[in-house]
């Protein structure tokens, strides 16, 4: 899919026509979608159209079908993904690929949409898909830049970006040929609140006074409200609950809306989840003395349980931070190639200065703008990138074959030390089945951590500790990934697969845990279990990262970092 995703290969902004015809714009008649692999339909008995000029919001609980709608609309359902479908889904009272409407479909995950290596490039494919003519190419991926306020020229390297920007990028590429209709699909998510805001006023300065109709998924409603006049919301099975005008079906379906996890506005935030004792057994420190083995130094003398709670953690009482980014400097590579572009990109600063302590039993809560560094600091402290300058230093105990930078660690050894939770959470996939993948680390470094003590006990029992298949089994439970672990990973929804990742992360209880956004795209209930399960591995003692715009999980930590252009602010 493109940046610019449509489904007709001609330009129609004709929208007067389909008002003229009686035809809607879009129209889905008892549509129904099994994807390959699914016993259970993902969208059901779908009766709905969409007239030109119409502003939607799309909401419902994260695996609901929003994605799959989407997607249905745009003509796109089957590209990339079989499945069996009935019903209707047309485009001016024909089927999409025939319709001659232009649709604009942003994907939920940003680096998806990403077609070419220049920003200038990747925001006219689109208009060039769409046949616009070449001498109004220039002055429309201009104009979409601006409009999303992205901060750097069309010259730009399109890799070159953080996951805020990608996702303003990718709006951008949808924006610039003006589509009849522009479906965003959590087109926010990865964003701050001056960010969104701007993205947010774009899309509306865009479609002002046309006769473009919009359909935008949005887990967070209260910032939309005002900008659509009609909501939809699906359930859990896929099927249409509410659709009406906004007030009213906000009034109307209050309750189950938020029993069904739909962030209503007014409703104050769900608690964290409390996690059953012994889902996440208490964290212990590999060996420093050994190679990076945990299973065998753990034979040799034991391992060390790390006691839970701040105050009394080893971090705070034995020997400092667990790990600690000292005036640390960190360069986008520089550039290496020339892709038409008028000049050379300028290494980029992504880090300058920046010290950060983790420490044991305690959350850190790293905050900014987008693009302020976060996820460089995230991955810097993970070791998966080199400092340019300064340094990260594990403590002494924590280091592997007496080496304490992470980026020097082999991958077993930092694997086993380090739990990592990337942006995009698509990125570690390393499994076949959900299954796998929420087991690859523990499989990987020999079957994971067991009791100091040696004994087992399954959770439901309500044991202390477990072995990791049944500890897996019940962390999908909580995580509503129960009915998804035979699944391919990549057939999971935005938020299944955010979930994924971070039961992945944290199922071997690594002593230190680094996520990134861990709660993007999740509706109440998911949030809470995410947020449950941040604050137990806290509690088990590791020493917790979070890198987030969710002031809810930020209000959680115990130590705040804010970063603006790479520097610490506070
Ligand atoms: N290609 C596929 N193959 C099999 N199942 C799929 C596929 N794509 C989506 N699904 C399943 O269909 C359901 C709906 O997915 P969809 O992505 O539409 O949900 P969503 O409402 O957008 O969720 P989220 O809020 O988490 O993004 C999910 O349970 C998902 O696992
Ligand atoms: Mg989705």
């Amino acid at each position: 899919m493109s940046s610019g995703a449509v489904s007709t290969d001609a330009v129609s902004t004709d929208a007067a026509e389909t008002v003229m015809s009686g035809a809607a714009l879009a129209q889905c008649r008892q549509f129904c979608w099994t994807p390959d692999g699914s016993r259970e339909p993902t969208l059901r008995d779908i009766d709905l159209r969409i007239d030109a000029g119409e502003r939607v919001l799309l909401a419902g609980p994260s695996g609901s079908g929003k994605s799959t709608l989407l997607r249905a609309l745009a003509g796109v359902l089957h590209v990339g993904a079989g499945g069996e479908g009935s019903g209707e889904v047309l485009l001016r009272g024909r089927p999409a690929a025939e319709a001659g409407a232009s649709i604009g479909l942003l994907l939920q995950d940003p680096r998806d949409a990403r077609v070419a290596q220049s920003v200038g490039r990747d925001v006219a494919f689109g208009c060039e898909n769409l046949g616009m003519p070449r001498g109004r190419i220039g002055a429309a991926v201009d104009a979409a830049l601006r409009a999303v306020r992205f901060p750097y020229g069309p010259g730009h390297d399109s890799d070159a970006v953080s996951g805020g920007e990608a996702q303003r990028l990718a709006l951008a590429g949808v924006v610039a040929p003006r589509p009849d209709l522009l479906l965003l699909d959590e087109p926010t998510s990865m964003l701050d609140e001056i960010s969104a805001k701007a993205v947010r006023e774009s899309v509306v300065e865009a479609i002002e006074g046309s006769q473009i109709a919009l359909v935008v998924v949005e887990h967070r409603l209260r910032d939309w409200l005002p900008l659509v006049d009609r909501m939809i919301v699906l359930d859990a099975h896929g099927r249409v609950v509410a659709d009406g005008p906004v007030e009213q079906t906000l009034q109307d379906h209050r309750e189950p809306l938020v029993r069904a996890g739909v962030w209503v506005p007014g409703v104050p935030d769900p608690e964290p989840l409390a996690i059953p004792a012994g889902l996440l057994p208490p964290v212990r420190r590999p060996r420093a003395t050994l190679s990076g083995d945990m299973q065998s130094s753990h034979t040799e003398s034991g391992p060390r349980v790390f006691p839970a709670g701040g105050a009394g953690g080893p971090g705070s009482s034995g020997g400092g931070p667990l790990l600690r980014a000292r005036q640390l400097r960190l360069e986008a590579r520089p550039a290496l190639r020339f892709t038409g572009v008028r000049r050379p990109r300028p290494s980029a600063v992504a880090l300058d200065g920046v010290d950060a302590a983790v420490r044991a039993g305690r959350l850190l809560a790293v905050r900014g703008g987008s693009g302020a560094g976060k996820s460089s600091l995230v991955a810097a402290l993970c070791g998966l990138v080199p400092p340019t300058s300064g340094a990260v230093q594990a403590e002494t105990e924590l280091a592997a074959d007496g080496e304490r930078r992470p980026h020097r660690w082999r991958s077993r050894d930092l694997a086993a030390r380090i739990g990592w939770v990337p942006q995009d959470a698509a990125a570690n996939v390393v499994g076949a089945t959900v299954r796998e993948c929420l087991l690859a680390t523990v499989h990987a470094l020999g079957g994971g951590a067991e009791r100091a003590d040696g004994r087992t006990q399954s959770v439901a029992e309500g044991g202390t500790a477990a072995d990791p298949e049944s500890r897996a089994e019940a962390l999908a439970h909580l995580l509503g990934l129960t009915h998804l672990l035979h699944r391919h990973p990549h057939q999971l929804s935005g938020g299944e697969a955010r979930r994924l990742a971070v039961a992945s992360g944290l199922l071997h209880s690594p002593p230190v845990l680094c996520l990134d956004e861990p709660t993007v795209g999740q509706d109440r209930h998911t949030w809470a279990a995410v947020a449950g399960l941040v604050l137990a591995a806290r509690e088990a003692g590791a020493g917790v990262v979070v890198s987030t715009h969710d002031d809810a999980l930020a209000a959680l930590a115990d130590d705040h970092l804010l970063l603006r252009d790479g520097r610490v602010l506070r």
